[in-house]
């Protein structure tokens, strides 16, 4: 099965390499072919994300992506940031439904930011939309009539991007514990509006899900509150893309939080939820776990290999419980040392 390798910048080749040695540990099943993406992609070859790049990903069974973003890039137009590669990815592979499993290794409660009772309780998934909201509306810059410098980006959802990302939410909590909770502002905007109208009417086809909303605001006050109330969120793209790296802060750190962004047909990206974090970048200190875990989802979502995904999920377990941390989880190991760890463990 050909997986689609793309490294992208800063820690995200350090941390896929890690996660291919463990992926050829579980199988051999897999096939790699390696494209440049994002910033490395533009210094290369003057676009973040190269036709060729696209085409490796549109060919592959599933893709297994690092992180984009590059200081250097930071003032380039928009259309040529690291950024707009993952986000041209996501469109262009119709890639909506944005998986973001928040759990708690018990081996680390005392890592997270909370303490150990409340963290604890948290096991959940942000179930966040990809392809719309204010991400993709029309933006600009202009002058405003007294001559002012003026930026805009326009928020919007069209009932349909709701109803399928809508029903992704349900038939996750139909998985798991049977609750959902719709995250939104609709006190405010009327994008958030249609959103809860569109989540009400969906709900009649799922009469056994529970069904509770909560204003995006108050959302962040209860995930650290409270995260174990939560069993399955789901949200807009630009609230899910907060409300998850916060959440990762009750799993420990945001080096251990996976993601599966899939179309229609269970096709995926997998990638961490964090960037390429250029501070610490080249220097082994990257947490590589998140993206061992986002390969554990692929081998479950994507290539039907679920004991495959189970040992490798098993072992990053194993390996937290010996003691294993990176300078993020509190603890001294390189990059590659938990590399070895999770090899041990396996
Ligand atoms: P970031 O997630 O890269 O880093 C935030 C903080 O968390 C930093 O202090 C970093 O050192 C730390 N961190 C992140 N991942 C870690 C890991 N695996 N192990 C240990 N520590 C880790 O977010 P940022 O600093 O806001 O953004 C940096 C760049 O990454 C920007 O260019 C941004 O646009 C980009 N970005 C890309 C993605 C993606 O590719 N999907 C996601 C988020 C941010
Ligand atoms: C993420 C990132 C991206 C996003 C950026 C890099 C475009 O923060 O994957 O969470 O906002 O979706
Ligand atoms: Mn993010």
């Amino acid at each position: 099965m050909l997986i689609a390798l793309l490294p992208g910048d800063g820690i995200g080749p350090e941390v896929i390499a890690e996660t291919v040695r463990v992926l050829d540990r579980v199988t051999d099943q897999l096939r790699f072919e390696t494209a440049p993406v994002g910033g490395a992609a533009y210094k290369a070859e003057g676009h973040p994300l190269p036709p060729a790049t696209l085409d490796l990903a549109k060919r592959a069974k599933a893709i297994l992506f690092g992180a984009v973003g590059d200081p250097d890039c930071d003032r380039l137009e928009r259309h040529l940031r690291p950024e707009q590669a993952i986000l041209g990815l996501r469109k262009e592979l119709g890639l909506f439904a944005n998986l973001r499993p928040a759990t708690l290794f018990k081996e680390l409660a005392d890592a997270s930011a909370l303490r150990p009772e409340v963290a604890g309780a948290i096991d959940m998934v942000i179930i966040r939309e990809l392809n719309g909201d204010v991400y993709f509306g029309e933006k600009g810059m202009r002058k405003t009539a007294s001559g002012r410098r003026e930026g805009y980006d326009i928020m919007s959802y069209d009932e349909d991007e709701v109803a399928r990302i809508a029903r992704v939410g349900f038939e996750t909590a139909r998985a798991r514990r049977g609750k959902l909770c719709s995250v939104d502002k609709a006190n405010v905007l009327e994008t958030s509006q249609l959103w809860r109208d569109v989540v009400i009417e969906v709900s009649a086809e799922f009469p056994d899900i529970e069904l509770s909303h909560m204003y995006v605001d108050n959302a962040a006050m209860q995930l650290v509150r409270n995260p174990g109330q939560f069993d399955v969120i789901v949200t807009g793209n630009l609230f899910g893309d907060i409300l998850s790296d916060q959440a990762s802060m009750c799993a420990g750190s945001i080096g251990m939080l996976p993601s599966a962004s899939l179309d229609a047909n269970q096709k995926g990206l997998y990638e961490p939820i964090h960037g390429s974090a250029p501070d610490i970048a080249g220097q082994g200190k990257a947490n590589p776990l998140a993206t061992i875990l986002s390969a554990a989802m692929m081998l479950r979502y994507s290539l039907g290999l679920a004991a495959e995904a189970d040992r490798i999920e098993a072992a990053v377990a194993t390996a937290l419980e010996n003691g294993a941390r990176t300078l993020d989880l509190g603890g001294k190991l390189t990059t590659t040392q938990m590399g070895d760890a999770v090899l041990a463990a396996l």
